[in-house]
């Protein structure tokens, strides 16, 4: 496989191809995993996290030590040396000395990035501001092809924080490279997904639809995308308070729901979600984090050149 040595910062880095193999190994991994647990002895991961994570750390230090590895890392800027207003390509540079991958979550836009112009070993994005999540992504892919066993022909519905929503952001633009994707977005006017991502879809001919209601639009659905209201992007605590419960999915908005509809939420979950959902079967997020895991360990095979 051509990944490795290679970063993924962005979520369009691979090619179709090559994410497909990705996600191909990571499919035989959760079928076999006891098979791969010495394939990354003597590796270490850094997990560098300036910013708050349940899932996407805990699922990449999960995949390194079940992959035989090992982990070093933090898991708050006030606990490294950014406290003391060392610079990330410092950070960086140091850590890269000590870790075979270096996956790195924080707060600005264009950090991974940065990170991977000074680093010596791959780096991995584990979610950068408002701007990527790509590996948030394989793990969405990886759920699909689980649950609905096709990523192409399929009618995305993405609805809540359009606007602020890394995941959404991610996802629209990787996914509508499969074809016969489209696209119905659903948010309140001020959380519209950003003019760059419908200039994207336009300019590659995909299809979607706007709407601010998810009610009309959700019996066309094959997959939907909750999102939560990114409280820590808004400039104006107000503003986030009226925004935050005017798209909550229920077991009622669900009755005009397709029998095989695929409810997807990268988590964590505020309100968007209501609790009874969960016992629907129809409810796939819990089985996603858990995709996570696999796609992270499949992801760091390849790029360590493991595979
Ligand atoms: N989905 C996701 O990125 O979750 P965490 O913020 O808990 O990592």
């Amino acid at each position: 496989m051509g990944l490795e040595s290679r970063n993924l910062i962005s979520t369009l880095d691979f090619s179709i191809e090559e994410q497909d193999e990705v996600l191909a190994l990571a499919e035989r991994i959760m079928a076999a995993p006891k098979e791969y647990d010495h394939l990354l002895g003597g590796r270490i991961m850094a997990s560098l996290f300036f910013e708050p994570s349940t899932r996407t750390r805990l699922s990449f230090e999960a995949a390194m030590l079940r992959l035989g590895g090992r982990v070093i890392g933090f898991s708050e800027a006030g606990s490294s040396s950014a406290a003391k207003g060392e610079s990330l390509s410092d950070t960086i540079r140091t850590v890269s000395q000590y870790a075979d991958i270096i996956v790195v979550r924080h707060p600005k836009e264009g950090a991974a990035n940065i990170a991977a112009g000074v680093s010596g070993v791959p780096v991995v994005n584990a979610g950068d501001g408002g701007h990527e999540h790509p590996t948030q992504t394989l793990t969405d892919l990886l759920t699909i092809r689980s649950v609905k066993k096709r990523v192409g022909g399929l009618a995305v519905g993405c609805c809540g924080d359009l606007k602020f929503g890394r995941t959404v952001h991610s996802l629209v633009k990787n996914i509508s490279r499969y074809e016969g994707v489209s696209f119905i977005f659903a948010s309140p006017d001020e959380l519209r997904i950003p003019r760059f991502l419908r200039a994207f879809l336009d300019d590659n001919g995909v299809e979607y639809v706007e709407t601010d209601r998810m009610d009309g639009k959700i019996a066309e659905m094959d997959v939907l995308y909750m999102t939560r209201v990114q409280k820590e992007r808004f400039f104006n605590e107000e503003e986030y308070i009226r925004l935050k419960d005017l798209f909550i999915l229920d077991a009622g908005k669900l009755r005009s729901a397709k029998e095989d509809l695929c409810i997807l939420h990268p988590l964590p979950r505020v309100n968007e979600i209501a609790y009874e959902v969960d016992a629907d079967k129809r409810a796939a997020y819990f089985h996603q984090a858990g995709c996570g895991m696999y796609a992270r360990m499949a992801l760091m095979a390849s790029l360590l050149g493991a595979v």
